[in-house]
């Protein structure tokens, strides 16, 4: 007879194992007054608005106080509403944490990080980019975030931001305010929470929330989030580099452009390996969006910001939101898709807003779960396994 020991081990290691282990959890533990940054890497700075023992008040102060060299730095964020704009210049790596109890549910994050800014695109100047009116930038410098008439010919090597740059459990949110007030009625213009341009950066159960062009990961800008929501309307994640999504939430606020609009490489850029990938995600209405507003069928999974553009979803689930097309060209006018040059695809969808006799398969195509591993798995959108991420939270 076997031992109810031993049936018991049996279905134990039967069941299945929750991998995610969360790499800072002892670290992000709330702090009592009078803390000790227990569980924190060494050399931890600490922000804080409350606690008169921490350091700085404002995250953009903890970064200036950092070397700019090569070292490996962190910094931990007490809870509370941050209204600033971050800039994250440095080359070495870098971890900001949210202090949070949960750090594997983002609906629990503390730390909230905002600031108000869109570019009016009816008034817009020569001199004003899209990388003007932005909340958390990761770049070397202005020049090299600029998404309009950036150093398109600079030599690309010579421009370095952050090495590895990480991100977890933080709430990034740009209001968009006009006269005082969160602009809900639709699009003021490009209004970001977050841009990335010539760094690796990664994000871990953090949010990214705004109207128009939330979220931008722009020349040589190389991002994977995991967890996590962005939300937004028109075009809200858009760039030129390689994003990644596992387990994201994307929300929209209301319609306009494609929930996605990416552009592929330029002549100079060597070859088009860039794009947005997405899976294991969700494609939903904002649950603060107007309740009244009807999104049914409205939602683009995307449209080619140029015709290079290469957008994947794999194993996603599609509420009734979006379109039943798929994916859209930009424009009547300017349709912008190439067969074989523009890549839109998908594996795996499912749900509501997956009409798969509606699907538009002169622009799209469907490849198997078996296809999108070998092609669109990190490794092989990143050439290799990255070592700028957290592998604890990145799956290949
Ligand atoms: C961190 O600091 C403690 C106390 O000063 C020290 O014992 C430990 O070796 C340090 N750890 C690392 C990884 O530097
Ligand atoms: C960081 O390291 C790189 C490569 O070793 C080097 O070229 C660069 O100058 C260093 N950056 C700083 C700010 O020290
Ligand atoms: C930050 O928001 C304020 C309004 O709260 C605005 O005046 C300012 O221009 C914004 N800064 C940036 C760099 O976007
Ligand atoms: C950094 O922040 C300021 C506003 O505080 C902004 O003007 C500047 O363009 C930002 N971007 C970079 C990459 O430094
Ligand atoms: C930014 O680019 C402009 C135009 O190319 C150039 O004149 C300026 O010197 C650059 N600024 C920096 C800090 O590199
Ligand atoms: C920019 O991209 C090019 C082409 O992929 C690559 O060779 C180069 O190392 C990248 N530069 C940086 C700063 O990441
Ligand atoms: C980003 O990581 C890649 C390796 O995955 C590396 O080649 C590249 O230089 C890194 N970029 C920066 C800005 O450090
Ligand atoms: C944008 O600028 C135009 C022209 O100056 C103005 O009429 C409009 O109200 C502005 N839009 C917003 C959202 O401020
Ligand atoms: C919400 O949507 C309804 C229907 O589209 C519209 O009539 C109403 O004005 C909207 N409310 C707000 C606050 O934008
Ligand atoms: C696209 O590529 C496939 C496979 O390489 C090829 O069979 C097809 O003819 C190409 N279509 C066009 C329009 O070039
Ligand atoms: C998507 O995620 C699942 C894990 O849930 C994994 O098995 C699969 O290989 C992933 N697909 C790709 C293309 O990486
Ligand atoms: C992502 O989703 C997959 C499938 O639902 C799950 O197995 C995995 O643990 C999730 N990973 C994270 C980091 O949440």
């Amino acid at each position: 007879m076997i031992s109810s020991k031993l049936i018991y081990l049996a279905i134990l290691s039967s069941l299945p194992i929750s991998t995610l282990a969360n790499t800072y959890a002892e670290c992000q533990k709330p702090k009592a007054q009078g803390y000790q940054l227990q569980g924190c890497p060494n050399g931890t700075l600490y922000v804080s608005q409350t606690d008169p023992q921490a350091g700085y008040g404002t995250i953009q102060s903890a970064i200036q106080g950092l070397p700019n060299d090569n070292s490996t730095q962190y910094i931990l964020v007490g809870s509370g509403n941050y209204h600033e704009v971050v800039n994250v210049t440095r080359q070495g790596p870098l971890t900001i944490m949210g202090i949070t109890s949960s750090p594997s549910d983002y609906t629990s994050n503390t730390v909230k990080l905002f600031n108000s800014s869109f570019i009016n695109q009816t008034s817009q100047t020569t001199s004003q980019d899209n990388a003007d009116a932005v909340v958390l930038t990761i770049s070397p410098s202005r020049n090299a975030s600029l998404v309009g008439s950036g150093p398109l010919g600079a030599p690309l090597q010579t421009l370095f931001g952050s090495s590895d740059f990480r991100l977890y459990n933080i709430d990034v949110a740009n209001r968009a305010t006009v006269n005082g007030i969160e602009y809900t009625a639709g699009d003021t213009g490009p209004s970001a929470a977050l841009f990335v341009s010539y760094a690796n950066a990664s994000f871990y159960e953090c949010t990214f929330s705004s109207y128009q062009d939330t979220l931008y990961v722009g020349r040589n800008g190389s991002a994977i989030f995991v967890g996590g929501e962005i939300t937004g309307t028109t075009d809200f994640i858009y760039g030129f580099g390689t994003a990644y999504f596992q387990n994201t939430t994307l929300s929209s606020r209301n319609t306009g452009g494609g929930l996605v609009a990416w552009k592929g490489s330029e002549q100079w850029y060597g070859p088009n390996t860039f794009g947005a990938y997405f899976n294991n995600s969700k494609i939903v209405k904002a649950a603060d969006a107007n309740a009244t507003l009807d999104l049914t069928g409205t939602r683009a999974l995307g449209r080619p910001w140029n015709n290079q553009s290469r957008v994947v979803y794999m194993n996603t689930y599609m509420s009734d939101i979006v379109l039943p097309q798929g994916f859209v060209e930009w424009s009547s006018s300017d349709p912008r898709v190439f067969p074989n040059v523009t890549h839109f695809i998908e594996s795996g969808s499912y749900g509501p807003g997956y009409n798969a006799s509606a699907r538009n398969y002169s622009i799209e195509s469907f490849i198997s779960s078996e296809e999108a591993k070998n092609q669109y798995s990190v490794s092989k959108v990143f050439g290799e396994f990255p070592s700028w991420v957290d592998s604890n939270y990145v799956y290949n």
